[in-house]
């Protein structure tokens, strides 16, 4: 069933538990989040990125992800926007059947330059009045995180902009977001950090201090795939040339979950898994050209990800017990707060 995200996370919330948030751009992606949602009862948030829409295009995106919603009824699913740039962007994807968007204020609309509290307030607060007229879930985010992914990012260190807890309750008051992203010192991509990473590099304690301050907002952590060393050495013994990296451990992300991190945003991790799996049948054996030769271990790689990450997170054993609730009954929740 198509859910709005709010629903996920309250339900997360309440029963003390985080859900993976995981990217994709194509159809054996979703096949393999939905086989290890239903294998783990698990309920779902599938992201898309404007690189994805772009990819992939937005009916075929769409028409994936209901059949996903067709194909599993017992399993609740939200359609989210990942990083949206800038308002028309969220609208886009609210057009399209998104039941939660992503407006990434904390970048300029180029998805680069780091914007001002204050425009970052004012494109969040477009996008929130919007959104929740349609009983649409916004996630707003505060700090930047660090790395560029297919030309979205600041760059740098994910130490360059991290979140001010004082300012994520300015923000959240300001704009009535349902979930705040917050940068802690990670980066997108595969490369965060050069050691396994410690409180120095890795501010969980920001978390800590951002939940203390906002109890009832639903935190988000980016940038959170844990960049398996068995993943990137299977990616390197067939023929990659991948350097050595470190990723945020699970423990870390479990730390999160207990201090208000409700979604975790998984890309790398399955993108490694996917890559591994085709690498291994090309490399073994090279007389192989049926896509579904390699396209088929691919997918069973990234499912075993998505199992891993969903036992890990808490959000399996879960998706029975989330009732379906409406985009209209969204519209009215949102409508009793103003
Ligand atoms: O935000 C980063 C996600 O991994 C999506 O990446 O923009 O390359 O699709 P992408
Ligand atoms: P990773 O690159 O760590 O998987 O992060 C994904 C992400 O934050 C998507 O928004
Ligand atoms: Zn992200």
């Amino acid at each position: 069933m198509l859910v709005p995200m709010r629903i996920l996370l309250d339900h997360a919330a309440e029963n003390n538990y985080g859900v993976a948030a995981l990217n994709v751009n194509n159809m054996e992606q979703i096949q393999a989040i939905m086989e290890a949602a239903k294998e783990t009862n698990s309920p779902v948030i599938i992201q898309a990125s404007r690189g994805a829409r772009k990819y992939t295009n937005d009916a075929y995106l769409r028409h994936l992800m209901l059949a996903a919603v067709e194909l599993y009824p017992e399993i609740p699913v939200a359609m989210h926007l990942d990083h949206g740039n800038a308002p028309d962007t969220c609208f886009s994807a609210i057009q399209q059947g998104f039941t939660s968007v992503m407006m990434d204020g904390s970048l300029a609309a180029d998805g680069k330059t780091p914007a001002t509290y204050d425009e970052n307030v004012a494109v969040t607060k477009q996008v929130v009045d919007v959104a929740h007229a349609f009983g649409v879930t916004v996630e707003g985010e505060i700090g930047v995180l660090g790395g560029i992914e297919d030309g979205h990012g600041a760059g740098g260190s994910g130490l360059d902009h991290v979140t001010d807890p004082a300012e994520a309750e300015r923000f959240v008051a300001a704009t009535g977001v349902d979930a705040l992203a917050v940068a802690i010192g990670t980066s997108h991509g595969a490369y965060k950090f050069d050691k396994k990473p410690t409180g120095d590099v890795l501010k969980m304690s920001i978390i800590e201090e951002i939940h203390r301050r906002l109890p009832n907002t639903h935190l988000v952590m980016h940038g959170s795939s844990s960049v398996p060393r068995e993943l990137v050495d299977l990616v390197n013994k067939y023929g990659g040339k991948m350097k050595e990296s470190y990723g945020v451990p699970l423990e870390e992300i479990q730390r999160g979950i207990k201090h208000g991190v409700r979604k975790v945003n998984v890309d790398t991790d399955n993108r490694l898994a996917i890559t591994s799996a085709i690498r291994k049948v090309f490399a073994e054996t090279p007389d192989k050209f049926d896509p579904r030769d390699y396209m088929a271990p691919a997918r069973e790689s990234m499912k075993a990800v998505c199992k891993e990450r969903m036992t890990a997170f808490g959000q399996a054993g879960n998706a029975s017990k989330i009732k379906s609730v409406s985009l209209a009954t969204m519209v009215s929740f949102y409508a009793k707060k103003k």
